[in-house]
């Protein structure tokens, strides 16, 4: 199938919502998902953009029954290790259901790499749910190593309340 693999712009934001929220489905935390497409079109495309983005096409005649042609993206954004240097985070990886098994999810973690390689760095990074074995097999097909499992590292966050009392002077 010819698939296009296109850096996401302002007009793919109804898409990428929509698929976020499909991919929040899939993961189980629909009722986390707070991010709206005004969201993304704020945080992704105005000056200083948070995230970048990576879409995947089909042709009209490809398109899914509702009538969707955007059918996969990737999010991204760069990030830092003092250990060694320029990093690339891959926040999301996405491919609809009818589409996977195609080499779409491959195309767009290639071109995630391709760009961050291009920028200088020399990790990608990224985290993965332990229940979700077919990505963590997809994952390490794709040459990617679990450093939760061989380094011990924990995934942490601060938010909501605590993070306002932590940002207390
Ligand atoms: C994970 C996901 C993006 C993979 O996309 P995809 O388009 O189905 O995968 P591809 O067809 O590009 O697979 C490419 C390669 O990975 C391999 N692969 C894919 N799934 C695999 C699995 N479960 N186990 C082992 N290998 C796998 C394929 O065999 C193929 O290998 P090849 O290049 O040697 O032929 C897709 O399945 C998806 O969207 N899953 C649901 C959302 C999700 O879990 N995202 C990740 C959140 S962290």
């Amino acid at each position: 199938m010819d698939v296009s693999i296109r850096a996401a712009n302002v007009e793919d934001c109804k898409d990428i919502a929509r698929m976020i929220m499909e991919l929040s489905e899939y993961e189980n935390i629909a009722d986390q998902m707070k991010v709206t497409q005004r969201d993304l079109e704020q945080d992704g495309f105005s000056k200083n953009p948070f995230f970048h983005g990576v879409v995947a096409e089909v042709p009209e005649q490809h398109k899914t029954k509702e009538g969707h042609t955007k059918i996969g993206y990737a999010l991204y954004f760069y990030s830092y290790s003092s250990f060694s240097g320029r990093a690339v985070y891959m926040e999301d990886l996405y491919v609809m259901p009818e589409f996977r098994g195609k080499g779409i999810g491959k195309a767009l973690m290639s071109n995630v790499a391709q760009l961050g390689l291009a920028a200088g760095c020399n990790q990608l990074n990224f985290s993965v749910l332990d229940w979700n074995k077919p990505s963590l097999d997809f994952y390490i097909s794709q040459g990617s190593v679990d450093i939760t499992a061989s380094m011990g590292y924990h995934h942490m966050r601060c938010e909501g309340e605590a993070l306002q009392h932590l940002a207390q002077p």
